[in-house]
């Protein structure tokens, strides 16, 4: 009798992002703080930087190390054709480096900090869907929260006709875009150049008011859509949104409130990032149901419709 486990026969198990991706050794071409306990790094991968789709990650390895013997995901920031390149340039398949932008955190991150240029990381990826069903609306709001930023900045890129990603983009699919990022206070914040260079409309909020809008994302959010930044009618708005569950479960609920469609980036702790071990998972709604279940973030995410998401904060 031949058994197939229930994932086996999931949409997301058929498309298979995982089976797509490569593992490779990367070298540095340079690791530079940015913010308060934030870090830039530059990889000279190709197999990666050409295929990787807004809102996919990979998972990022120390070689040579057994401590922390676990791999960690980190998003793509975005990709480049030479290693001084600032913005994207030419076609993806010529793009040789991926940016990561990470926090300093807990032990993979404490080590990455002292990675320097000519060093060498062990990674795995594209991995994930990224944020491809995120629809072509009029205004696309991008809603960061703490380190959430580094998921998004692609997306806007690509919806706005700035740059193409693997099989994507090239032409404009969103009239505006703007970026709402809340953190705790102004020394979080990481450059908001690569925004700004893009086209993208930046508004942030502390919540020590030492710079932007005093509070959280979703004072600013209510605070733009009463100056009228968000005007557009709810059909024409779409969120994505990236950052920690309670934040994206706030912002999940004043989306559904208003009848605005939205997509969550979720941050799950993740060990293989490929679909063998679940510690990834997280409840998702059926489609069209009530009940719920378990579903591997890292294969069927980390980019959801928000009112699928269970919420457990
Ligand atoms: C798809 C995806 C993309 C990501 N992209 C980025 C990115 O671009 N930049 C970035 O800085 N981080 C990103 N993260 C988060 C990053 O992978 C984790 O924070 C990672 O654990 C850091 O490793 P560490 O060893 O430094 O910390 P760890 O030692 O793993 O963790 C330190 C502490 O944080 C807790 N913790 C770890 N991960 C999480 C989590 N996701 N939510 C809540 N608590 C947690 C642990 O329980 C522990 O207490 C991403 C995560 C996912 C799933
Ligand atoms: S991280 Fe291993 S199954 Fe998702």
């Amino acid at each position: 009798m031949t058994m197939s486990h229930p994932a086996a026969t999931s949409e997301a198990c058929r498309t298979g992002f995982a089976d797509a991706a490569e593992y490779l050794t990367a070298r540095v071409v340079f690791n530079r703080p940015i913010a308060d306990g934030t870090f830039r790094i530059r990889l000279e991968c190709p197999t990666l930087a050409a295929a990787a789709l807004p809102g996919q990650f990979a998972m990022l390895r120390l070689p040579d190390r057994h401590d922390p013997l676990l791999a960690r995901p980190f998003a793509f920031y975005d990709t480049f054709r030479t290693a001084l390149d600032e913005i994207p340039d030419g076609h993806p398949a010529e793009r040789r480096y991926a940016d990561f932008v990470y926090l300093v955190h807990g032990k993979f991150t404490t080590a990455l900090q002292h990675v320097t240029a000519g060093d060498e990381i062990v990674a795995w990826g594209p991995l994930g869907n990224g944020f491809a069903a995120v629809p072509s609306v009029d205004h696309l709001v991008l809603v960061a929260g703490g380190i959430g930023q580094t998921a998004l900045l692609a997306l806007g890129r690509e919806r706005l006709g700035k740059a193409a990603y693997g099989h994507i983009g090239g032409h404009q699919t969103a009239r505006r875009v703007t970026l709402c990022w809340g953190a705790r206070t102004a020394a979080m914040f990481g450059d908001t150049s690569d925004f700004r260079a893009a086209g993208i409309d930046v508004h942030q909020a502390t919540l020590d008011g030492s710079t932007g809008r005093q509070g959280t994302v979703i004072d600013l959010l209510d605070h733009l859509t009463a100056a009228g930044v968000l005007r557009a009618s709810p059909a024409a708005l779409h969120v994505a949104c990236c950052g920690p569950d309670g934040m994206m479960a706030a912002v999940s609920r004043w989306t559904s409130h208003r009848g605005i469609g939205c997509h969550v980036s979720l941050e799950a702790p993740m060990a293989c990032g490929i679909g063998i071990c679940f510690t990834c998972v997280a409840r998702i709604r059926e489609e069209g149901g009530d009940g719920w279940d378990y579903r591997r973030t890292c294969i069927e995410g980390p980019v959801f419709e928000a009112p699928r998401i269970v919420w457990e904060t």
